[in-house]
Parts: structure tokens; sequence; C-alpha cells
């Protein structure tokens, strides 16, 4: 089997999907690396790192019999892939009919890591936990850089300086990560979750738990959120609009699997704030969690400064392909047998979960039915 890594494409991403440091793992289980030169480049992984690790040039890496991209593949690219190939990427296959279609016509497979379930046994091929840690760790940084106060409590000759107060939405994979960097840069940290098993996470980070009170939370799946009522998101809004009044800075992380983001931060909680604050809307690809981000933008609304950058992971390339790649070598290790060749277990829980197409069929049923493709 040949594994083929692509230089990707999409427009200001750096990532790539393999670091030589898995190549050379992949090539002493036997298996052929074939890598596009400077796929490496934009993330700091020379090409002479490939070739030391067991990896050969190639002009191609669609004539591989597995691809492995971070970025789902575009039209064309989809269009290479040879039959009986397998893609390996971030391929949001709920969203993106036409792509799986793509993969089915070419009689190929396609593996969504989007889509690999989130149990324990899956952690360590989490890439959705691993790159939203990155985005949660930057978020908090840009803001840190945007914000024209200090984070942390200085004594100075010149009087006391008091820290600054960061208030956090979703206490998940990136919000988590968000509050102890905040708390690492001396803030004094807010954050408010509809799962409730979550306050223990935030305090144990010496973050401060914002608990809406005397009404039913709705649990989800998989420590996935649910769409609250009606009631529950009034009560929300209330409880926010008391805390964000006095926040310098505010990380939006809010997501409901296969839904459009909740809007937490509405037009009058921002007109709230003071002028000079920050909001960095994680969630600005799916829509926000903010009334008025714009995605891969900053605009500027009352003095507050709303970012919503779509892709944190890729200004941080060098450890987000790293962890890209460890969360594809424990994929692939888990997929394929000892003769190297896919065991296509469809009993088993992760792979049930993440292959859309196999052999040009579209086997998960929940994209079948929602993108209507057989
Ligand atoms: P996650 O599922 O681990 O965390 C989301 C959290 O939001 C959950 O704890 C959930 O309970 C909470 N939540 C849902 N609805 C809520 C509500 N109405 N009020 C309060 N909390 C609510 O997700 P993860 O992996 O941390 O990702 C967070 C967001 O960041 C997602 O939208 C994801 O797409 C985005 N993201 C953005 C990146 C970027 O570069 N902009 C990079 C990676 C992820």
């Amino acid at each position: 089997m040949i594994i083929g890594i692509p230089k990707e494409t999409a427009s200001g991403e750096k990532r790539v999907a393999l670091v030589p440091e898995t190549v050379a793992k992949f090539v002493r289980r036997g298996l052929e690396v074939a890598f596009e030169p400077a796929c490496g480049d934009a993330s700091w992984y020379p090409d002479k790192e490939y070739e030391t690790a067991g990896a050969k040039p190639a002009s191609s890496a669609f004539d591989a019999d597995l691809v492995l991209k971070v970025q789902k593949p575009t039209r064309e690219e989809a269009g290479k892939l040879r039959e009986g190939a397998t893609l390996v990427s971030f391929l949001y296959p709920l969203v993106n009919a036409e792509l799986v279609r793509a993969v089915s016509e070419r009689k190929a497979s396609a593996i969504a890591v989007d889509m690999i379930p989130r149990t324990t046994l899956a952690q360590s091929m989490d890439a959705l936990s691993s790159q939203a840690n990155l985005a949660g760790y930057k978020a908090v940084l840009i803001a840190a850089e945007r914000l024209s106060k200090f984070f942390p409590m200085l004594m100075t000759a010149a009087g006391t300086i008091t820290p600054a107060r960061v208030l956090i939405m979703g206490a998940g994979v990136a919000g988590l990560q968000a509050i102890g960097t905040a708390k690492r840069l001396g803030a004094v940290v807010e954050a408010t979750d509809v799962r409730p098993e979550t306050k223990e996470q935030v305090e144990s980070l010496g973050g401060k738990f914002l608990e809406v009170k005397g009404v039913e939370v709705k649990a989800g799946a998989g420590g996935y959120a649910a769409e609250q009522s009606e009631e529950y998101k009034r009560k929300q809004a209330e409880l926010i609009a008391e805390h964000i009044a006095k926040a310098d800075v505010v990380i939006t992380t809010a997501l409901i699997p296969g839904r459009r983001a909740p809007i937490l931060v509405t037009d009058s909680h921002v007109r709230s704030m003071r002028p000079g604050s920050v909001v960095v809307d994680l969630a600005a690809e799916q829509g926000g969690n903010v009334e008025g981000t714009e995605s891969g933008k900053e605009v500027v609304k009352q003095g507050v400064l709303i970012v919503g950058h779509p892709n944190l992971p890729s200004t941080m390339a060098t450890h987000a392909s790293q962890l890209y790649s460890r969360n594809l070598e424990k994929l692939l290790f888990h997929l394929l047998g000892k003769d190297n060749a896919f065991k296509w277990d469809f009993n088993e829980e992760i792979t049930k979960g993440c292959v859309i197409v196999h052999g040009g069929q579209v086997v998960h049923p929940k994209v079948k039915e929602v993108a209507g493709v057989a």
C-alpha cells in the first residue's frame, strides 16, 4: 500500500497531514509513503526530513492507494482519486454532499476524521479535539495581543493594575484550553456551558462557573450539547448580560453538532461592553456565536473588536500538523490489519462512525439520509 501526502491547496492552509516523525512509523510498518515536494514547507517540515524518514517525492500524491489530507479535497482533487483508493481528511460529509458523490463516482472510499466518535477508545484519533485545543490557546493569545490592557494584576510604582476579566462560553475542548491559557496569563476567568458536568472542569482550571439556574437542562449524547429550550435560552441570555458588561475579553466556543452555532452574544450584549473590549468567536465557520461575526474578518462594533478567524490551528501549523499526524497514525493503525490492508469491520464503532464511502458506496446511514446519496 502506498500512502500519498499532497500539498494542501486551500487558501491560507499551512498544515500538512503527515509529518516526518509519523512517516517513519508507517515506513517501519512496511508501508510506502510518497510526498508532494514542499508539502511540509509551510509547517516547517522540509522535504529532506521526509526523505530521511523513508518517503519518496512524487509529482501527485493522488496516485496513491491511501491519500491523507487535512482539508477536504476540492472537486478536482477528488476527481483524481484512483478507483479503490481511500481518502482520509476533514470532510464534513453532512454538509458536503457533492464531494461525497465525487468520491463515490471514483469508486473510491472516504474516511471523515470529523466523524470519529468521541469515545475513550477513539480519543487518540480525535482530530477535531486536537485542533480545537490549539484554537482555544490561540484565541486567548489573539485577545491578549489586541486588548490594550494587561492580562495579569500588576503592582507597579504607579499603582496597582487590576487583572483583565475573561468570559468563556462553551467549556468543551477549545473552551477548557482557553480557560487554562487565560488563567496562566493572569486573568480572572468566568465560563459557562450547558453541560453541568463541565462545572468541575472549569473550577479545576481556576475558572468561576456561571450556571443557568431554575430551568431544566436537556442532555446531549456522546459528550456533546443538545439544543436547549426557549426558557433556558432566555435565562442564559440574562446571565450573560450580567457578566459580559464587566468582561474585557469574551471567547465563544459553543457548538451543537450538525447545527448552526447557537447565538449567545447578541447585539445588545455587545453594546453593553466597554469600547476596547475584544471578542474572539471560534464558531465563526459555523455561523458564529456572536451576532455580527464575519468569518475570516475582524469587525468593530461600538468600539468592540469581534474576531472571526476560521482556521486558528493553521496559524500554529508545526504543532497542529504534528498532532493531526499522530491522530492519523492511531486511526490507521486501528483500521489496518497486520497485512496493512483495511479491515473494513462495520460492526466496530470507529469504522462505523467515520467511514463515509466504501468502494464507491455511501455507507454512512446519516450521510445517506441527509445528503440524499445512495
Ligand atoms: P466541543 O463540543 O468540545 O465544545 C463545545 C462546547 O459548547 C460544549 O461543551 C457544549 O456543551 C457547549 N455549548 C453548546 N451549546 C451551548 C450553549 N448554548 N451555551 C453554552 N455552551 C454551549 O467543541 P470544541 O471542539 O471545543 O469546538 C468549539 C468550537 O470551536 C466549534 O464551533 C469548532 O468548530 C470551533 N473551532 C474553531 C476553530 C477555529 O480556528 N476558529 C478551530 C477548531 C474548532
